[in-house]
């Protein structure tokens, strides 16, 4: 393990400005075949989805969007700007999402990944999240679809201080 990786990452976690969108949608097309648009950022905070900025010592480092259903909480966007991934601030976002989502009264954190996405189920199954489910062709890959898996973390008592 690298010193940089083993040192302790300050991290900070804003909810997400209408003046942010433009620097979220230039990241996304970034690390994402498929972006997200400055619109679809703006249609999730419109919808009232919980939407985050984190920083690094005042330097946007990622960003996330998480959908509350009822007792359920979906995981819609998590993103790590390249320069900074695996630092463990994926981690750290991760965290802080399932944090928010159990004080909103969700006891279960559903997302989609892309089986070809090894860092993020690399990601998802150190956290705990397990596979229930794949949806065929539910993404678009530039020759044609590819399957979603679906994973779910079951939330529990304590997930304050065992994530703080
Ligand atoms: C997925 C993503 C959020 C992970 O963030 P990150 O900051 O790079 O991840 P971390 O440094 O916190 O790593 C946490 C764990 O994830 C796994 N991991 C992270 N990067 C990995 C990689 N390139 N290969 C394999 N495993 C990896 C490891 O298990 C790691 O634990 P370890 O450090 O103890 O080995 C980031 O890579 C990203 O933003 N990717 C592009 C957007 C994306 O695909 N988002 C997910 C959509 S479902």
């Amino acid at each position: 393990m690298s010193d940089a990786k083993a040192a302790p990452v300050e991290v900070s976690f804003e909810p997400m400005q209408r003046e942010d969108l433009e620097w979220v949608a230039s990241q996304d097309k970034v690390l994402y075949p498929f972006p997200w648009t400055t619109g679809n950022f703006a249609d999730s905070m419109e919808a009232g989805y919980s939407c985050w900025r984190m920083s690094e010592g005042g330097v946007s480092v990622g960003y996330a969007v998480l959908m509350m259903v009822i007792d359920e909480a979906h995981i819609l966007n998590i993103s790590v700007t390249r320069a900074c991934q695996g630092r463990g601030l994926g981690r750290r976002l991760l965290d802080h999402l399932a944090r928010v989502a159990w004080q909103a009264g969700a006891r279960q954190l559903l997302l989609e990944v892309r089986p070809s996405n090894a860092a993020a189920l690399a990601l998802y199954e150190t956290r705990g999240f397990a596979v229930i489910g794949r949806r065929k062709g539910y993404y678009p890959t530039p020759g044609g679809r590819e399957d979603a898996i679906v994973m779910r973390l079951t939330l529990e008592d304590g997930i304050d201080d065992a994530t703080a």
